[in-house]
């Protein structure tokens, strides 16, 4: 290994490195993957980093969690999710408490969570149907969170209380300058998350008091006990929540807001979407009933494909190790891709072209190489959430294909990709009231 050099590329300025460029470009990596290969070298937020792209990267660092690599987060994210967190937590720790928290995510949780997540879809379906037109992604926005502080804290309308409001601000600290100051993004970032903590504490107390701890995610977590019947104390009950409050909001917003994009941009898939859906229409939308929509969910990895909520994971390099005949040193950190390993055309024929059939059994394009479409990560850290965000995916699409309809209005529908992908100018829609006709199956 010794007469390996690290891959080829540009540390770029001293400190800065090319920490602008990656900031301002949106084809920063692209970029220099199309001059170096599937894997570079740049200088990134005061590290040396290395970005990797394609299955063989993703499955290298996502299997050698612990070992090689260390989930690694910028500064001002950890200081706002707070040292308890699942996200932050490493070893056997992180292990533990994987399992423990994954009880709140288990089917027969989720199938309890089906009935609120339905009315909540109706009330909102039913609201844009009346306002007609209007910005669906701030909509989408206070949808995800409402469904959120339901079924993760039992909160009605939460994103029209103070915790709604604190979280707001919260999130937009989340990728910041550290600086604790009260007018900086940051400083008002972090007395939010004293404020939630607080809310959350209230919350808690409440329910231990009530003796009924409820089947919301934080009732699975208060019983939720590990294999040496120990439970979360408050202090990280505190964090994990506020970790699930965040980690099912932002990215599901941006997956849900981009198949109400992709499907008004292409009436052939929406209109083969809604013909499949007549054959569900008066059926209960059980778990059973979800999973039978099997278009229904070629059109789904199809959207997460295309526009992967999540670009990429960072991680840090604990040992020194090699990919692709290159050296990958200790101390620096590394970024496995995931939108880009989603846009390889050896993997996935014409990735430019939004094509669900690419998912249809007989073409199957995810299953030639493992870790090939990776929405949710993979290995140890992948996505907690994932069942739950495929689950309110599916729920959403099938009540708006059975009951609405939708087209784009005229705007910048260019993707910002910063902290997940969203239209420019929010997703302004005319939406009206389309009820399928059911078929007898
Ligand atoms: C479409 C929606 C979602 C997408 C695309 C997504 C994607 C991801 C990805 C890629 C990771 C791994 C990041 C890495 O490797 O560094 C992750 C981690 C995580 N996600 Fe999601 N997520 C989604 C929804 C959710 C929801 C709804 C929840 C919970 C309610 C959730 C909870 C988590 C948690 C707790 C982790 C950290 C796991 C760990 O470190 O062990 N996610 N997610």
């Amino acid at each position: 290994m010794t007469s390996l050099t690290p891959p080829p590329g540009k540390l770029g300025l001293p400190i800065l490195g090319e920490t602008l460029s990656f900031l301002r470009d949106p084809d920063f990596a692209q970029k220099r993957h199309q001059q170096y290969g599937p894997i570079f070298k740049t200088h990134l937020l005061g590290n040396p980093t290395v970005f990797l792209k394609g299955p063989e990267a993703n499955g290298f660092v996502l299997t050698h969690e612990n070992q090689y690599f260390v989930v690694s987060w910028p500064p001002s994210v950890k200081k706002l999710l707070g040292p308890l967190s699942l996200a932050l937590q490493t070893g056997a720790v992180h292990v533990q408490r994987r399992k423990l928290m994954a009880q709140a995510f288990k089917p027969r949780a989720l199938a309890d969570y089906l009935p609120a997540m339905a009315a909540i879809s109706d009330q909102y379906l039913e609201r844009w149907a009346v306002l007609e037109t209007f910005t669906w992604y701030p909509e989408l926005r206070n949808y995800t969170f409402d469904i959120a502080g339901k079924l993760l804290v039992g909160l009605d309308q939460a994103s029209e209380t103070d915790l709604g409001h604190w979280f707001e601000t919260w999130c937009e600290g989340l990728f910041s300058l550290p600086l604790q100051l009260p007018w900086t993004r940051f400083g008002k970032a972090y007395r939010c998350r004293e404020q939630l903590l607080n809310g959350l504490e209230a919350l808690i107390r409440q329910r231990r008091q009530q003796g009924d701890q409820g089947s919301d995610a934080l009732g699975v977590l208060l019983r939720a006990r590990d294999e040496d019947g120990q439970q979360l104390e408050l202090e990280e009950l505190k964090d994990q929540v506020l970790l699930l409050l965040f980690a099912g909001h932002e990215t599901l917003t941006s997956a849900l807001a981009s198949f109400c994009l992709l499907l008004a941009q292409h009436p052939m898939v929406k209109a083969r979407a809604r013909d499949e859906q007549s054959q569900f229409v008066g059926a209960p939308l059980t778990l059973e009933t979800l999973k039978q929509m099997t278009y229904l969910e070629q059109v789904l990895k199809e959207v997460l494909r295309c526009i992967a909520p999540v670009g990429g994971g960072f991680r840090q390099v604990l040992e020194t190790c090699e990919f692709g005949g290159f050296l990958i040193p200790k101390g620096w950190s590394v970024l496995y891709e995931i939108s880009l390993t989603h846009q390889d055309s050896e993997l996935f024929p014409a990735p430019e072209q939004f094509d669900p059939e690419r998912f249809s059994p007989e073409r199957a394009e995810d299953r030639g190489k493992p870790f090939s479409h990776v929405p949710f990560g993979g290995g140890l850290r992948e996505c907690l959430g994932k069942e739950f965000a495929r689950l309110e995916m599916k729920l959403f699409a099938a009540k708006l294909l059975q009951g609405y309809d939708w087209s784009l209005l005229p705007q910048d529908l260019t993707l910002m990709m910063v902290p997940t992908p969203h239209p420019k100018e929010g997703l302004k829609v005319r939406f009206h009231r389309e009820p399928l006709q059911g078929v007898h199956r």
